[in-house]
């Protein structure tokens, strides 16, 4: 008699991490570029003061959400256990992990930044703002443009 196969639980777990993860990008992608889009708008209280609520809010969502994502990045690369894909597969995981060490940095820069602005009395930097968002969006898109072809290219 043939044996059956093992139940597979797992698979609930690898589903469930793996929508964790697309929920956390998400978040982090839409919410940099509504928060990029709001620093290229003229500022409704002419101050930038909301834009720099808006931001505020933002880094609070990020830093969340990033850390989701390394969490449930590492569950995702759980799933090949033992043994990790190489050629083409691999490489782009490099490039892709290399690109979360950057964005990583860059917005620990952007994150004390925006404390900055927020403790001091004077002006706000909107462009400077503006431009620290939208180097944020524009990796984290990119990121998700790997993370596509890492996982359906
Ligand atoms: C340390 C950080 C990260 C690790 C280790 C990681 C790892 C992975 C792995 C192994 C996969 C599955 C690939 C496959 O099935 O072939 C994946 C998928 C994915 N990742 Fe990440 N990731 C990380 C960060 C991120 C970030 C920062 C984003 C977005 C900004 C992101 C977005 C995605 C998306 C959208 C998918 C595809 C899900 C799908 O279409 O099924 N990941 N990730």
């Amino acid at each position: 008699m043939v044996p059956l196969p093992p139940p597979r639980p797992l698979a609930v777990t690898t589903l469930g991490v793996r929508w964790l993860h697309v929920l956390a990008a998400t978040v982090a992608v839409g919410g940099g570029v509504l928060t990029w889009l709001r620093f290229r708008v003229e500022p409704f209280d002419g101050e930038g003061r909301d834009a720099v609520r808006l931001a505020r809010a933002y880094e609070w969502l990020f830093w969340a959400a990033v850390g989701t994502l390394v969490m449930t990045g590492v569950g995702n690369l759980g799933a090949f256990a033992p043994t990790l894909p190489g050629g083409a597969w691999r490489a782009t995981l490099d490039a892709k992990l290399a690109l979360v060490v950057v964005v990583l940095v860059g917005s620990a820069v952007r994150t004390r930044l925006l404390v900055r602005v927020r403790r001091s009395a004077g002006g706000v930097p909107m462009r400077l703002l503006r431009r620290a968002y939208g180097a944020t969006a524009l990796g984290l898109v990119a990121l998700l443009t790997l993370a596509e072809v890492l996982a359906h290219g």
